[in-house]
Order: structure tokens, then C-alpha cells, then sequence
């Protein structure tokens, strides 16, 4: 079956009508879909009877000087794989459709918002919370899908669900790499071939961290900040904004003789682009 286009919350609203019964998972995604974006769909299709995939490049969630007029805007290849994945709806509105230009009302992140990817990024996931809950209250899925890729995005989410008892199920998809080790961006085009390189050190640095998991969380945070020290002596350089070893659920730093779960998380710029990556470690 052909994928529908929903431009418009009405349009959107039809299109879920007409998908009458059965259980609707949703992707929301900014678009320029990648295979990561792909494996969301796959694990969606296998918790639901139709997938419905957003792409909006959300305005609320990028500051002042971040890249939000030339983040990658690619519909109509975008159109094609949510056609190739079997996607039922395809929901991309305008701005101006999403937010009332007398809007008020945001969703605050809290504390867990202002700490890692929040302390560079403020208001950042405010924003991405506030596009989410109006997403899942536009299409009403039973089910959503996020990558693990942005964990703390993922932890916030499942936050708001719990706190704010919006009744979605959340479900994690495992992060998508290249070959070499690098996570699947949308950014990556970005990258020249020595950017490449340099951002390589990321996921080199988190798997020199899980290496040392039975060191404790000094010995994983020392491994892994090895790497991105000799990073930062090519060309171009790496620069770190953050290496964090953090409890998966809450974000809080973890250290001393902690063990169990977390997560390993790295923000740096490349060049012009940022990126972020993370693994989860059994300590
Ligand atoms: P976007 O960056 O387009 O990502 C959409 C979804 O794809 C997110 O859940 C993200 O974690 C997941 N994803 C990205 N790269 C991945 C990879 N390499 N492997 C697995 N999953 C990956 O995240 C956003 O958009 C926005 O913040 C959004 C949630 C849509 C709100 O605007």
C-alpha cells in the first residue's frame, strides 16, 4: 500500500481514521533518513499493525546559534524509504501548523534537562518534550520508537511518559553504526574524509571505555578520555564538550565504586559539526 502525506494536523487526522483499528506506532524523526532511522521503523513495524513517521525539523529545539536553517532537508527521499519500510503515514507539517502563533504552554525537561547534552544546549530538550507530547496527542499511537543513539533524549522521554502519565509505550532501538565504528547522524554528511577520521576517536574513546567496565568507573572514564586526548591533536581536532559515565535512567553522574548499569555519553565537535554518542556498560 502506498504511504499517505499528511501535510497538516487535518490531513493527519483523516489519515489516522482511515487506518481504522489495530495499533499505530509512531517514528518521530527531523527527516534526512538514514539507516537508523530505518531500524526504528523495522522494530515499529513489529509492535504495531501501521507505523506513522513524523519529519519535522522542530524550530523549538535548536538554540540561537545552532544549525536549524541548515540542518539537512532531504522529503522527497525521505518519502522513499518510509515507502521501502512500508510506513502507512507520513506526517510533515509546517511550523506555522504545529505552533499557534499565541502559544504558551512548553513541557519542561527539569533538572535532568540542564545536565550533559542540557548544559550545552539549553532548552534544548524543553523543546524536543514539547514537540513529542504534541506529536503523540496529534496521532495517539499505542507505541513509540526512539534510538538509544540519543540516550539522554530517550531517558527524558520515558521521564515524561512516567511523570506526565501520557499513555505511550516507549520502545529503545539499538544505535546503528557505520562499518568503522561511527553512529549514523544525519549530521555525518557534514564531514569531510579528515572530519571522517577525526570523529572516529568518538566511538573509539566509548569502546576503550566498555573495555575497562571491570576497572570501575575511573578506569572506563580515564580509557576512554585517552582517546579523545590524542583526538584532540589531529587535524582537524577533536573538541570535547563532555564525557560523562552517567546512570542511563536518570542521567546523574556516576563514580566511586558504582556498579551496574550506565551509560558511557561524548559530545565534540568536528570541524563545523557536532556530534554525540554513547554505549551503555555493565559495570
Ligand atoms: P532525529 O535526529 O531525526 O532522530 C530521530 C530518531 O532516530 C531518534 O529517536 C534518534 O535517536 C534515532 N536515531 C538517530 N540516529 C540513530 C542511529 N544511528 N541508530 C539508531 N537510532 C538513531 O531525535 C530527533 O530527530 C528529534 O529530537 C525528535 C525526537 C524527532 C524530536 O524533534
Amino acid at each position: 500500500m502506498d504511504v499517505t502525506v499528511a501535510a497538516d494536523r487535518a490531513a493527519l487526522g483523516k489519515a489516522r481514521d482511515a487506518l481504522g483499528a489495530g495499533r499505530i506506532a509512531l517514528v518521530p524523526t527531523m527527516g534526512a533518513l538514514h539507516e537508523g532511522h530505518r531500524s526504528l521503523v523495522r522494530l515499529a513495524r513489529e509492535h504495531a499493525d501501521h507505523v506513522v513517521v513524523s519529519v519535522f525539523v522542530n524550530p523549538l529545539q535548536f538554540g540561537p546559534h545552532e544549525d536549524f536553517s541548515r540542518y539537512p532537508r532531504t522529503f522527497d527521499a525521505d518519502l522513499r524509504v518510509c515507502e521501502e519500510e512500508g510506513v502507512s503515514v507520513v506526517f510533515a507539517p509546517s511550523a506555522e501548523d504545529m505552533y499557534l502563533p499565541d502559544r504558551q504552554v512548553e513541557v519542561s525537561a527539569g533538572g535532568m534537562g540542564g545536565t550533559a547534552e542540557g548544559a550545552f544546549r539549553p532548552g534544548h530538550f524543553d523543546g524536543v518534550l514539547t514537540v513529542v507530547l504534541k506529536l503523540f496527542n496529534l496521532v495517539r499511537p499505542d507505541v513509540a520508537v526512539f534510538g538509544q543513539k540519543d540516550a539522554q533524549q530517550l531517558a527524558l522521554i520515558r521521564r515524561m511518559t512516567a511523570d506526565l502519565d501520557v499513555p505511550v509505550s516507549i520502545v529503545a532501538a539499538p544505535t546503528v553504526r557505520e562499518p568503522d565504528g561511527l553512529a549514523l547522524s544525519s549530521r555525518n554528511r557534514y564531514l569531510s574524509e579528515a572530519d571522517r577520521r577525526t570523529a572516529l576517536a568518538l566511538s573509539r574513546a566509548l569502546s576503550a571505555g566498555a573495555a575497562r567496565a571491570q576497572a570501575g568507573p575511573a578506569g572506563v572514564l580515564d580509557a576512554a578520555k585517552a582517546v579523545l586526548e590524542e583526538a584532540a591533536r589531529f587535524a582537524p581536532p577533536l573538541l570535547l564538550d563532555y564525557l560523562i559515565l552517567a546512570d542511563p535512567a536518570t542521567f546523574a553522574p556516576v563514580g566511586g565504586d558504582h556498579r551496574g548499569e550506565a551509560v558511557l555519553a561524548v559530545a565534540a565537535k568536528v570541524g563545523a559539526t557536532r556530534l554525540i554518542d554513547n554505549m551503555v556498560l555493565t559495570l
